[in-house]
């Protein structure tokens, strides 16, 4: 048409203006509200965080408090929504069903779910946050064949998703707190990451009017993708097989550079971070204490290493400015805590929510914001007439 400009894959085009996150790509900067993603992995809670991510400020000790009690008492599934799991098969894949159910949490409250009603839209940022990680813990059971266990509200956010995981019925749980604040850490890293193809998706689902549920489920089938959240779960799967193979890192990597069927090193490169992703660098300096912390050795964590200095090495990653990203490591963590593979990305959508839910959020407040709708180059046939038809 002339006014079109051709962007595959969006890498020149801005499609808003946002004050949640600040990242520069080039210096491996990250920062929530204006806040060093380091000082926050430190020292804050992934609900101090999701406060943060969603109102602008950090909250005073009252605003936290009463925040983590309405979480607290919105985590009960509707006992019919609990049936729902047991329709589908237990082979699905636990993103699958954190998707389905997500969607489905939307048929409970289509009375209260108008985006442009304030309570309902705070609301439903609780129930959201409240319930995903109930969901994702009863998507683990189902896959494992175990009891759901009903949430335990005496319990920590992140002592409760755990216990909802690895707890059993008939026993007591104790919680371990080398893994409590280690999952914290990883959840708080996940948050927000601005405008990424998942938080894009929540937008442009948001964008048509559709509700928070709506959103976050399409939110979460974009994230599964391997070249999005998916790669946590691709890089332990690429691990494992080059354990059990018995191939070199070498030539695995050589397979990689010559694009061998299409293989590529998951876990590395980044369309925005061009030196390093400073979230990989502060998941790989815990992974070390925290498989010594939970007293794991685990021989993929070190096939990761390796593979990390042969491709740092090598000029066909220096070249494109490849190097680990935040889903590098944080496999090889997760499964020393427990998870099976399937559930990784599952953790990544747990993290990722609040930063979801603050863009879903901040779009419906701006007074600029259109319904999402990207132009095309037309590159097909010109006018033809129907066999027949003149
Ligand atoms: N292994 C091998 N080659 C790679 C890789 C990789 N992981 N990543 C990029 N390249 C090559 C790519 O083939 C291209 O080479 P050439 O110029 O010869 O065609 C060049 O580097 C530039 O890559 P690109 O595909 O144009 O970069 P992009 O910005 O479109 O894609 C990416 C970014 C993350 C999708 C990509 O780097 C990738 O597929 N990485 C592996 C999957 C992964 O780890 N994803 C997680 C991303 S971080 C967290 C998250 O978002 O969930």
């Amino acid at each position: 048409t002339g006014f079109t400009t051709l962007d595959y894959g969006f890498v020149n085009t801005s499609a808003t203006k946002s004050a949640i996150t600040f990242i520069d790509g080039d210096q491996g900067i990250l920062r929530y509200r204006g806040y060093p993603i380091e000082q926050l992995a430190k020292n804050s809670t992934y609900l101090e965080v999701a406060w943060l991510l969603l109102y602008g400020e950090l909250p005073t000790a009252d605003q936290l408090a009463e925040f983590d009690d309405k979480i607290r008492h919105h985590t009960l599934l509707h006992e019919d929504l609990k049936r729902f799991f047991s329709s589908l098969p237990h082979t699905a894949h636990p993103m699958s069903v954190l998707s389905s159910a997500t969607a489905a949490l939307s048929t409970y409250y289509e009375h209260q779910s108008d985006p442009a009603n304030p309570e309902h839209v705070e609301l439903n940022t609780i129930r959201l946050l409240a319930k995903l990680p109930v969901i994702a813990a009863y998507a683990h059971k189902k896959s494992i064949g175990q009891a759901f266990l009903y949430p335990d509200n005496s319990l920590s956010f992140v002592d409760n998703f755990l216990k909802l995981n690895f707890g059993v019925l008939s026993e007591p749980y104790e919680i371990n707190p080398v893994m409590s604040r280690a999952l914290e850490r990883l959840l708080i890293l996940h948050e927000d990451h601005e405008q990424n193809a998942s938080t894009s998706t929540v937008r442009l689902v948001g964008s048509t009017g559709a509700n928070q549920f709506s959103s976050i489920s399409a939110g979460i089938n974009a994230l599964y993708g391997p070249l999005h959240g998916g790669a946590n779960e691709a890089v332990l799967d690429m691990l494992a097989r080059i354990q059990e193979s018995g191939e070199s890192v070498q030539r695995f990597v050589e397979r990689v550079k010559n694009k061998e069927d299409g293989v590529k090193l998951m876990g590395f490169g980044h369309r925005v971070y061009k030196n390093y992703d400073p979230r990989a660098k502060l998941v790989k300096e815990s992974a070390d204490e925290i498989l010594s912390e939970l007293g794991v050795h685990d021989p993929l964590l070190d096939l990761a290493q390796e593979l990390e200095q042969v491709a740092l090495e090598d000029d066909y990653f220096k070249e494109r400015r490849l190097y680990p990203n935040v889903d590098f490591y944080t496999g090889v963590i997760y499964k020393a805590m427990g998870f099976p593979t399937r559930m990784f990305t599952v953790l990544f959508a747990i993290g990722r929510l609040p930063g979801w839910l603050a863009h879903w959020t901040e779009m419906q407040g701006d007074p600029q914001t259109k319904i999402g709708r990207p132009q095309q180059l037309y590159v097909g046939a010109g006018k033809r007439d129907y066999p027949g038809a003149v």
